[in-house]
């Protein structure tokens, strides 16, 4: 997919494929692996910096990871989430956009919750937004908790009106996170944006996985939603252990392992 806000929409209908990334090496890997779009979301927070949840990344935390992310993926779609309150204004939400778009060299932002102005504010500066509605986690504590959203029809009700609503404000397309399937693709099939799901079924135009969950790392993690494609956890913890035993055994470093002097430089220094 090329790397423009035109593309993306042109996908709607199709299977967008898009995964979390932090770091130079995972976005790199990300690319080499062909997928459309890159997130670097807030998730950095309980995935990468060890904190609670999400609501405690700053916005210097998400610039330092979105460029170097950038630097390991050059030609794919990158898009990074504005933390927690620093799109609690419109004036905030610019200049968070200002710096994850000229600074660390983001494609576009998503921003979570109906925030409808601050969306419409935002487009119409000229900043790409992607729409995040369902479980929120920033404001997860006051949707309940981790649950499923839309359940009930007055919760199912809300989330639609929200997506069109957040259609009609500019963006580009929109995350579902922890969504019943069935309202999921009845909202896929009313917006002309993409959806992209998470714990939203099979009927979004695209799917969106944080990379930690997708191959088990460090492993104790693992929602419904989640498929694993690799014990990643294991096996890092098994070439840990196993590099620690080598050392503690004399194994490592071997020969090959180390440099050699030229001859006769021990000698000479007298150290022979
Ligand atoms: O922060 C994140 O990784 C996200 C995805 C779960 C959609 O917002």
């Amino acid at each position: 997919m090329k790397r423009n806000v035109k593309a993306f929409r042109e996908k709607k209908g199709g299977r967008i494929v898009m995964v979390t990334a932090y770091d130079y090496p995972t976005a790199r890997l990300a690319e080499e692996a062909g997928v459309d779009a890159i997130l670097v979301g807030d998730s950095l927070g309980n995935v990468v910096l060890g904190y609670e949840d999400t609501r405690p990344v700053k916005l210097e935390e998400i610039v330092h990871h979105t460029a170097a992310a950038r630097r390991g993926a050059k030609q794919t779609f990158l898009v990074a989430d504005i933390p927690y309150l620093e799109d609690a204004t419109l004036e905030r939400a610019l200049l968070a956009s200002r710096r994850l778009l000229k600074e660390a060299g983001a494609d576009a932002v998503k921003l979570e919750g109906a925030k409808v102005e601050i969306v419409r504010g935002l487009v119409a500066a000229g900043v790409p937004v992607m729409g995040h509605l369902g479980l929120t986690p920033q404001t997860a504590s006051q949707l309940g908790g981790y649950r499923v959203q839309g359940r009930d029809l007055e919760g199912a009700r809300k989330l639609l009106e929200d997506a069109l609503r957040l259609e009609a404000a500019g963006v580009f397309a929109l995350v579902l996170e922890m969504v019943p399937s069935a309202l999921a693709r009845a909202i896929t099939e009313r917006v002309k944006v993409p959806t992209i799901g998470i714990g939203a079924g099979g009927g979004t135009d695209g799917q969106v996985l944080v990379f930690h969950d997708l191959i088990g790392v460090p492993g104790d993690f693992k929602p419904r939603f989640v498929k694993r494609y690799l014990e990643g956890g294991e096996l890092i913890r098994a070439a840990l252990s196993a590099y620690a035993e080598d050392v503690r055994a004399g194994r490592f470093p071997a020969p090959e392992h180390a440099y050699e002097l030229e001859p006769g430089v021990i000698e000479a220094l007298g150290l022979g």
